[in-house]
């Protein structure tokens, strides 16, 4: 797979929405990212069930779903139905993250696993065949806008490492705190899909801002590995 942008919806207008998704995909957005938080797993609130399902409908790529909630198993079901095409849950969350993951897949979603800075990369162990997908944090989730944690580049490094050695070709995500001053270092490091919410959305030109961000990563793919 070579690289993917995944603009976050949320630092976007939540009263334009469909604009939001339009100028993401103008841009050359591969997917959209949409961040789902509780108020409890992460201090923000932010977007729901009903929501996903009206960007279902206008949306053209794929929704990237990223739950940063309390015991998100009550809510796998509800988002699949609503379109979600991958979720993701936090392993700070899970108590049976094997079991979470099974049931994603089941509903025929590709399932992810993100975690925070603090988290080490030991817990995904277990798991690291059955995954689709890991969202390596590069932000102590639940606010868009903060600055990107430099440890972040190397344990890109590590989850991609870990994943080869369970044989698993699925791709690192990295969200938060990634622009056009770092998305080359986080491809180099193996990042394949690129969150960014603010250097998409807080910016005069979102389209424009998605196709140098998309630019700038794929040079980085495609240029030779230096580890
Ligand atoms: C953080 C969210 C991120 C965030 C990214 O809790 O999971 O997806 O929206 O926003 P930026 O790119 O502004 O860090
Ligand atoms: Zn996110």
């Amino acid at each position: 797979m070579s690289v993917q942008i995944a603009p976050s919806i949320l630092s976007a207008d939540f009263a334009a929405l469909g604009a939001a998704v339009a100028a993401a995909e103008r841009g050359g957005a591969d997917l959209i990212h949409v961040d789902v938080m509780d108020g409890h797993f992460v201090p923000n609130i932010t977007i729901g069930v009903p929501v996903v399902t009206s960007l279902r409908r206008i949306a053209r790529v794929p929704l990237d779903v990223h739950l940063m909630i309390e015991d998100p198993d009550r809510y796998i079901d509800a988002f699949a139905e609503a379109g979600a095409a991958m979720i993701s849950v936090h392993v700070e969350a899970l108590r049976h993250l094997h079991r979470t993951i099974q049931a994603i897949k089941r509903l025929g979603v590709k399932a992810g696993v993100a975690i925070n800075p603090a988290t080490p990369i030991v817990m995904l162990d277990e798991v690291a065949a059955d995954l689709d997908y890991v969202v390596v944090m590069s932000v102590n989730p639940g606010f868009g806008g903060q600055t990107f944690i430099p440890r972040s580049e190397s344990k890109v490094r590590e989850v991609r490492a870990l994943l080869d050695r369970a044989g698993n070709a699925a791709p690192v995500e990295i969200d938060g705190g990634v622009d056009q001053s770092n998305v080359a270092q986080v491809v180099s490091a193996g990042a394949r899909i690129i969150v960014a919410g603010s250097a998409v959305f807080n910016t005069p030109d979102p389209e424009r801002a998605v196709r140098e961000l998309k630019a700038a990563a794929i040079a980085a793919a495609a240029a030779p590995v230096t580890r």
